[in-house]
């Protein structure tokens, strides 16, 4: 059950890329939950198909489209077939991601562009493409980042990196594209329950004293980023651009130590 009226993203059509799974599938299912019509994107269709279906089967209307954001011409293929399909494009959320725990000393160059290319160019990849369509709908744009950059996060040098710089993006974009009356924003997630984030980089045991150190004592849930993504979807934050939103429990205040 939403706060958001139901009918809060009606006539809309948005674009999650990531969204196979985690916090871009919750994404994608909450948008159509408020009227969006909603296309995914990832490298895995079976994992776009379940996002889709999942949407279909609570009478949303979803597209699923297999797409490598690290590839431009696969990016521009997602767009061709959102225009075909709905004629338009209002929303573009940049969800998608690759992490693992590394040691900067160990990491290789191509462990450290690997994910650069998918979460920074990636991101650039699918700004570039859909500002036609963003431009004709005055549509906005919310950037998947983090908080891993705030400070120093041991084993994260390359997410770190790469989440860095799509806070510069947002900022660079939301001043350059603003008159053409298009928003950008980010949202950085803390630890979020049911995402690859934990899974790849939380080691089970200690969960317990990463709980501990978040003030607000337990970890998020996806729904909890997808209520946000509503906001910054909707018209109620047509005077936000530029913005990044922390939705961390506090996490990061405080040093994001265990
Ligand atoms: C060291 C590693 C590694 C690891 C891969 N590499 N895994 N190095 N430790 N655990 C290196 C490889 O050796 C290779 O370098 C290079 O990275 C590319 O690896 P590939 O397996 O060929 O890449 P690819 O198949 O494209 O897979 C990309 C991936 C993978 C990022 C490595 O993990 C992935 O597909 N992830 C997608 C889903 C995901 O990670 N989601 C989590 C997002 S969490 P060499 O030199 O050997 O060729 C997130 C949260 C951030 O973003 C904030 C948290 C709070």
């Amino acid at each position: 059950m939403s706060i958001f009226r139901a009918d809060a993203l009606q006539g809309l059509v948005a674009l999650v890329t990531g969204g196979g799974s985690g916090i871009g599938a919750a994404i994608a299912a909450t948008l159509a939950e408020h009227g969006a019509r909603v296309a995914v994107c990832g490298r895995t269709q079976a994992k776009l198909d379940a996002t889709a279906e999942a949407i279909a089967a609570t009478g949303g209307e979803a597209l699923a489209v297999a797409a490598d954001v690290r590839k431009p011409e696969q990016v521009e293929a997602a767009m061709q077939a959102i225009e075909a399909r709905w004629g338009r494009l209002d929303v573009l959320v940049n969800s998608a991601a690759g992490n693992f725990l590394c040691p900067a000393a160990s990491l290789s160059p191509n462990g450290f562009g690997t994910v650069v290319d998918i979460d920074l160019k990636g991101t650039f990849n699918a700004c570039k493409a859909a500002l036609p369509l963003l431009s004709r709908a005055g549509g906005s744009i919310l950037n998947i980042s983090a908080t891993l950059h705030y400070g120093g996060t041991p084993l994260q040098v390359h997410a770190a990196s790469a989440k860095a710089g799509i806070d510069a993006l947002t900022r660079t974009l939301a001043v350059e594209w603003g008159p053409a009356g298009i928003r950008v924003n980010a949202i950085a997630p803390g630890p979020i329950d049911n995402t690859e984030g934990i899974t790849r980089l939380l080691p089970p045991e200690l969960r317990t004293r990463a709980e501990r150190a978040i003030p607000l004592r337990r970890f998020g849930q996806p729904r909890e980023i997808a209520e946000a993504a509503v906001f910054l979807a909707s018209s109620a934050s047509a005077y936000t651009t530029g913005a990044t939103l922390v939705i961390d429990g506090g996490h990061w205040l405080t040093g994001m130590g265990l």
